[in-house]
């Protein structure tokens, strides 16, 4: 018998690269994701893709690792689940995605959690939700070695449908926030691809870190940012304007939840807009493409716009209330064309969608 498993992608709502310091992060799941149909059972992990050419064929225990593609998220979230103590069961079966690749809404992250999903239904074992977010962020780096945070694999497991996920990641307290009413997501991917391991990411968490020895073991996310004058001051340019930005968006995060409580629209817009200038000008992962999307959503109405995700390419995120959806796409999608005719837009709206989870 075959059954259904479904992992959505996210959308980061603001506190962007703040989760590899332990910071505050507000992502959604989104209605958009990762399926798996499989038949669970056997000593091998055996899965095709309709996206990819690619066939996997591992051993349950993830003690084979291929060298290139999707199979190295497969047997690395298999090793992590056998580290974890699962019993090795496989299963065979094809995933499908209507999430698009690289475009910086966690599609890595989405097959590890669907992935790590229907192994522990094969092998029946039960973790608690940030445990298997933790082990699918191992799996990442295990596969490509990439530094990132706990944030994708947790908003794609902890998701809840019209609600964003406010998550502390060095304390892993969460709960979820509604999302302003009467608002939709509108995603603007602008074409420009990019994979976290060839991108500048684990470039700028050094950069980064080097910050850090400033803060006397504290994290940026407890640092109140009247402070940052006397603590940029003992440092060189570059790490000053990365520890800047993640100190600042931290603060974003705390503001962005009490702006959707009060249903402040125009604080929202503002708190967008400091979070991608900041993005833009202090964390340096932004690139021009992002910073039209986000210009033209404003432009046409948007309540607040700003990229997400790790940056150097992929999507901008929108909100916007639901009458002016249509025309804000229309008109973004045109302009877009007319500032960048060399690249093609995809532009969707979303909902915000429930977490990980078998689907029949
Ligand atoms: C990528 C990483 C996340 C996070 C974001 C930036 O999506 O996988 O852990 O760091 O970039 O906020």
């Amino acid at each position: 018998m075959s059954v259904t498993f479904q992992a959505p992608g996210r959308a980061n709502l603001i506190g962007e690269h703040t989760d590899h310091t332990d910071g505050l992060v507000l992502p959604a799941a989104i209605d958009r994701g990762i399926t798996l149909r499989a038949e669970l059972g056997g000593d091998r992990i055996a899965v095709t893709s309709d996206v990819v050419e690619e066939v996997v064929d591992v051993a349950a225990d993830g003690s084979e690792m291929p060298e290139g593609g999707f199979g190295r998220f497969v047997a690395a979230v298999a090793a992590e689940l056998d580290e974890a103590g699962r019993s090795p069961v496989g299963l065979t079966g094809t995933l499908s995605s209507d999430l698009p690749q690289g475009a910086g809404l966690s599609s890595s992250a989405a097959v590890e959690v669907v992935i790590a999903v229907a192994l522990c239904a094969a092998a029946d074992l039960a973790l608690e939700p940030m445990e298997l977010a933790a082990l699918c962020r191992r799996a990442e780096h295990r596969a490509v070695g990439v530094p990132s945070g706990i944030m994708d694999q947790a908003a794609s497991i902890l998701g809840r449908a019209d609600h964003a996920v406010l998550l502390d990641c060095g304390t892993l307290e969460h709960e979820v926030v509604p999302l302003p009413a009467g608002h939709g997501l509108l995603i603007m991917d602008t074409g420009v691809r990019r994979q976290l391991e060839t991108s500048g990411y684990a470039a700028r968490t050094e950069e980064l870190a080097a910050a850090l020895p400033v803060l006397e073991g504290r994290r940026p996310a407890e640092v109140d940012p009247e402070e940052l004058p006397g603590l940029l001051a003992q440092l060189e340019a570059v790490p000053a304007r990365r520890l800047r930005h993640v100190v600042t968006e931290n603060a974003r995060v705390r503001q962005t939840v009490a702006a959707f409580a009060a249903d402040d629209r125009a604080r929202i817009g503002e708190l967008f807009a400091a979070g991608h200038a900041s993005l833009r000008d202090d964390f340096e992962v932004s690139v021009p493409e992002l910073d039209t999307m986000v210009e033209l959503a404003v432009d046409a109405g948007a309540t607040g716009a700003r990229m997400t995700g790790a940056g150097f390419g992929g999507a901008a995120i929108a909100l916007v209330v639901d009458d002016r959806l249509q025309e804000v796409t229309e008109v973004v999608a045109a302009r877009y064309r007319e500032r960048h005719p060399d690249r093609e837009p995809a532009l969707y709206r979303c909902v915000a969608a429930d977490g990980a989870g078998r689907r029949d």
